[in-house]
């Protein structure tokens, strides 16, 4: 792996992000990867940060909450469009997505979380911020839409501290 600038593949990661990239986090003690498809990279009080978005159901919600870091592995290509849909599906609590899968379950560098190793570019990030979404936050027609059942989303706002191109 090759460390590059955040920026560097900024045009190649915001075109695939919506089709599907891996979230992987540890707690320690078990590691876990679920499909994510929002996401933003910029840059924040004066940081290159990645912004991701967990709803409470999720498993990684549960381990996210004990991390102090997360990664995200990107695929550029449809290659593990099969895998994205998976681990979008199925819950970490009930499986071992890496197993089930036979993808590869790399260690990232500078922070304690997983990496799928068959993604082209990584991102390594620290936890710096939290940010619940609430109902007064945001217009109403987006509660109606996307949080009938009160299973909102956490914003987690990661220091980018590493960026590895395959
Ligand atoms: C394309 C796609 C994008 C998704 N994006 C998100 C997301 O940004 N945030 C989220 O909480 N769930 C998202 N999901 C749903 C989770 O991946 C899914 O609920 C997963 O099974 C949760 O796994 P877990 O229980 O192991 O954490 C997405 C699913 C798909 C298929």
């Amino acid at each position: 792996m090759k460390e590059v600038m955040y920026n560097e593949y900024a045009k190649e990661v915001l075109e695939a992000l919506p089709k599907g990239a891996f979230l992987n986090v540890s707690d320690g003690n078990e590691d876990n990867t679920m499909t994510i498809g929002w996401g933003s990279i910029g840059t924040m009080w004066n940081r290159p940060v990645f912004i991701i978005m967990v709803r409470y159901s999720r498993y990684t919600y549960q381990l996210i909450e004990q991390a102090n870091c997360f990664t995200v592995s990107i695929p550029f290509t449809a290659h593990l469009k099969k895998e994205l849909a998976y681990c979008g599906s199925k819950s970490g609590r009930d499986c071992d997505k890496w197993q089930d899968l036979g993808l590869t379950k790399l260690k990232a560098n500078k922070v304690n979380a997983p990496l799928v190793g068959e993604c082209d570019l990584h991102y390594a990030c620290k936890i710096i911020g939290r940010q619940e979404v609430t109902s007064q936050a945001i217009m109403p027609d987006m509660v109606t839409t996307f949080y009938n059942d009160d299973n909102y989303h956490v914003l987690y706002y990661g220091e980018i501290v590493g960026t590895y191109l395959k």
